[in-house]
């Protein structure tokens, strides 16, 4: 069975836990204290929750770098805000530039968009060895004229590569271009200024390095940037109306909001401010040198993504030679307790530039609470696999 004590967590890339004490009580504190509806009733149940939803915004536009409150939107995940902002920003007849590392939450808007004959989609692809983007090649596609849109992920949820993303945003604006930015596998996880970047957009799931409970998301929208709803309806603010509000954030958050997980999210925010992201980065870089380390010349293992630790964000995908990525992914659960993510990590075009699909890779990904000890167990238990593999073939002993 199961238990806290034993388990090692090892996909954070897909949500993050534990979270901090902090984020639990200021649930629990939020359903105490408050728990009335956000921006609905004049009562003090009413006020208190619309009080500490405005306090969870503020706490996340510092943190991001965001000029006003206003423009951090809540979402309910990452897929949510990216969805409003391509669709919002499509250049209808124009073309769409984006990288073959995008997650499905990217390439299937697009997709629908190009489906639908509403914009054509260019594809600059990652580099089959170290995941890497060209620069040039992505001005280049930018350049190539026509009304256009640029999207691009920040880190890849495959490898954890770093995308130059500041260069390809300001590449972007000095063509006039605008840019919507996944942060998903970066927000938390290394400093992000939303100013400096630059980019239309920037959408991120609240539920990963932001340390706050499933069912939450952000989406930054730059000032200048006034793009439809994805969903109209109720927002406790110019009742009068029977059209929806066109001012930010309730232009885009219509219904109820999730205002437990909204309060969790800003308290994980909070924690990050406190820790310090600089240090979140530089502690998954300093676990992902420990792990690629202990993996160096082990037979058997194919480890991908770049070779620099710090040009990645604590994410590693492996393989096992003659090993189905799923069955290594079980044997680490069942045998050592260890839980990672195999399969195509729905980036199947990332896993095509690797040269991982169809099968795909089984991916680790560290935390805040992630210690040595564990980076140790997960390279000892992989050794193992990959050693009992080469015995039962007859490779070696
Ligand atoms: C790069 C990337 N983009 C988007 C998403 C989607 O995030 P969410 O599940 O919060 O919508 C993920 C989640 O794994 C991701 O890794």
């Amino acid at each position: 069975m199961s238990s806290a004590e034993t388990d090692i967590y090892m996909d954070n890339a897909a949500t993050s836990w534990p979270k901090p004490p902090a984020v639990l009580e200021a649930i629990q504190e939020f359903f105490a204290n408050a728990g009335g509806n956000v921006g609905r009733s004049g009562h003090s149940r009413s006020i208190e929750s619309s009080r500490r939803v405005s306090l969870a915004r503020e706490t996340l536009a510092d943190l991001l770098g965001a000029e006003t409150p206003d423009e951090v939107i809540f979402t309910k995940n990452a897929t949510e805000g990216l969805n409003l902002a391509i669709l919002g920003l499509a250049p209808e007849g124009g073309r769409i530039v984006t990288t073959s590392l995008e997650h499905n939450s990217v390439m299937r808007p697009l997709r629908h968009l190009e489906e639908a004959g509403r914009c054509t989609l260019e594809i600059v692809r990652a580099d089959g060895n170290t995941g890497e983007i060209d620069l040039e090649e992505w001005s280049a596609a930018i350049r190539r004229g026509g009304w256009c849109l640029a999207v691009a992920t920040h880190a890849s949820n495959v490898t954890g590569a770093l995308l130059p993303i500041e260069a390809m945003a300001h590449r972007a604006a000095a063509e006039g271009v605008p840019m919507v930015v996944d942060a998903s596998q970066s927000a938390g996880h290394l400093p992000l200024d939303v100013v400096a970047l630059g980019a239309s957009a920037v959408a991120m799931p609240g539920h990963k390095g932001l340390l706050g409970p499933s069912g939450t998301g952000v989406l930054y929208l730059a000032p200048h940037v006034d793009v439809p709803p994805l969903i109209r309806g109720g927002t406790g603010s110019q009742s009068e109306l029977e059209t929806q509000p066109d001012f930010a954030p309730d232009k885009y958050e219509s219904g109820t909001l999730n205002a437990m997980g909204i309060v969790g999210l800003g308290a994980g925010a909070r924690y990050l401010s406190e820790v310090g992201v600089d240090a979140v980065y530089a502690r998954l870089t300093e676990l992902t040198r420990r792990f690629r380390d202990g993996l160096a010349q082990a037979e058997g293992i194919v480890v991908y993504g770049p070779d620099d630790p710090a040009a990645s964000i604590g994410i590693v995908s492996v393989n096992v030679e003659g090993i189905p990525c799923a069955t290594v992914s079980r044997f680490l659960d069942d045998e050592s307790r260890i839980m990672t993510r195999a399969g195509l990590h729905c980036s199947p075009a990332a896993h095509r530039s690797l040269g991982t699909a169809p099968e795909g890779t089984v991916r680790f990904s560290w935390g805040f609470d992630t210690i040595e000890e564990e980076i140790d167990v997960a390279v000892a238990a992989l050794r193992n696999i990959a050693a009992r593999r080469a015995e039962a073939a007859g490779v070696v002993g």
